[in-house]
């Protein structure tokens, strides 16, 4: 019989051979168990530990994991409808679409569904370029995150499907995130054809942005005929206190996507909701073909049947109502730990089960997420040593409690006692360290890093 040791580094070593050997050393180093069940907000390992989730992978699980109204829907659709061809008529799809409609901002109401994030940013981008077709220049903020696709158009060879987008590609213009006035600017000559924005900035970079930027945004796009972009991928369905956080605003944008929370962590899907007024202008486009924003594999009777539930569960539950009121707890003390240990953190950025900590370096990122995890807790790191404060994530599912939030500061009071024991050069040197990991030798890696495990690809 294998131990679990072994079993371990088995998993490992196949990951590191067939997947992404940097992501398998990683991994060894962080000596992050293998995961053998999840429930609500708790994860359980191999050995039996049991982590309180406040990685959430990055806003996926916010009705918690294997929820089981969103299993229940999963299992019975698996048994009774496995397939939607895109051309069949299903109430289900219909059903979906009419909810859709319930829970978003009046005037977006059609929808374009896809299987990832990046999907329906792409999904986003065709629509803008098909309703100003006189104008290729898209505004983005500095550290703004829609995924990373690149160029299935490029390769196409039906001049059709193609030649509505040529030139293809942006041509791209960034702004400070939460400078309004430089997005004004921008717009001025009117040349820009759409603002892609995160309501809050999510990624490592979490920012929330000043009160009224998004209005400030919105009344530029209108003043000069660009279209508005929410990415709504992490923010959706109550994660930040709201259905939208663009209801923080009162902002309702020409096209809002998201995805993450939407399926429970089931089934990968997106949305990209339109405006009828965008949907129309792109329809006036002379080269128009309802084709142009569609994908064949984006309406699955499964991730349907998913999505359904868990929006369902959402309103049910009413985790909005919950990130408002149990959020502060969150957020609030995470401030409070700032306010009691600056020699390693600078802020508290936040809002709902939105939350996160800006640290002085990453080398405390990845100190303060691995002493956590002795802790039994899972923080989300950011995964990029590239920038200077990166913010370790605290996006629970919205199911905690606050005896659990109450858990989670605790653990996190004692990490950084911890950490404050340790003088700030130390940390320093293993953000060189960090910057330098994948060129490192592995041997080396797991043994600053204190990790059992061993390395075999
Ligand atoms: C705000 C935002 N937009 C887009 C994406 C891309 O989504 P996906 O990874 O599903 O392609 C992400 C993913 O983290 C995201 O956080």
């Amino acid at each position: 019989m294998t131990t679990v040791l072994e079993d371990r580094q088995q998993v490992l070593n196949a990951l590191g051979r067939h997947w992404n050997p940097t992501a398998a050393l990683m991994l060894a180093a962080a000596s992050r168990p293998v995961e053998q069940s999840a429930t609500g907000t708790e994860v359980v390992s191999e050995e039996g530990d049991r982590f309180l989730d406040l990685a959430g992978s990055y806003g996926v699980f916010l009705v918690g994991h294997g929820n089981q109204r969103v299993r229940d829907a999963v299992v019975s659709t698996l048994q009774t409808a496995p397939t939607v061809p895109p051309g069949a008529v299903h109430p289900a799809t219909a059903e979906l679409f009419e909810l859709l409609g319930t829970i978003l901002p009046t005037g977006l109401d059609r929808f374009v569904l896809g299987c990832s994030g990046a999907e329906i940013s792409e999904t986003a981008l065709r629509a803008v370029h098909l309703a100003r077709p006189g104008r290729r220049k898209i505004l983005i903020a500095d550290g703004g995150y829609h995924g990373k696709t690149l160029g299935a158009l490029t390769v196409l060879g039906q001049p059709n499907h193609r030649a509505p987008f040529e030139p293809l590609g942006s041509e791209l213009v960034t702004v400070d995130y939460g400078d309004a006035a430089a997005v004004r600017e921008a717009l001025a000559d009117r040349s820009v054809a759409a603002v892609f924005l995160e309501p809050v900035l999510g990624g490592a970079h979490l920012t929330v942005p000043p009160e009224g930027y998004l209005e400030e945004v919105s009344a530029a796009c209108r003043a000069t005929g660009t279209l508005l972009v929410a990415d709504e991928i992490q923010t959706c369905l109550g994660r930040t206190g709201k259905m939208f956080a663009v209801e923080h605003d009162d902002v309702v944008p020409d096209i809002l996507l998201f995805s993450k929370a939407l399926t429970g962590g089931f089934i990968p899907v997106g949305v990209c909701a339109l405006s009828s007024e965008v949907m129309a202008e792109a329809e006036r486009h002379p080269q128009w073909d309802p084709a142009l924003l569609a994908g064949s594999s984006s309406i699955s009777a499964l991730s349907v049947a998913a999505a359904t539930a868990a929006i369902r569960e959402v309103l049910d539950k009413d985790l909005p109502g919950r990130a408002a009121t149990l959020g502060p707890r969150l957020t609030d003390g995470l401030a409070e730990a700032v306010r009691r240990h600056l020699k390693h953190l600078l802020g508290a950025p936040g809002v709902g089960f939105m939350a996160g900590l800006r640290t002085r370096n990453p080398s405390v990122e990845l100190l303060i997420s691995m002493v956590m995890g002795r802790h039994g807790i899972h923080t989300g790191h950011s995964l990029n040593e590239q920038i200077d404060h990166p913010v370790l994530r605290f996006y629970p599912p919205a199911t905690i409690t606050a005896e659990e939030i109450d858990r989670v500061l605790a653990a996190l009071e004692s990490t950084l006692t911890w950490l404050d024991r340790r003088p700030r050069r130390l940390t320093d040197g293993i953000t060189r360290l960090l910057r330098r990991q994948y060129r490192l030798p592995s041997w080396l890696v797991l043994k600053l890093s204190h990790s059992k495990m061993t390395v075999d690809w």
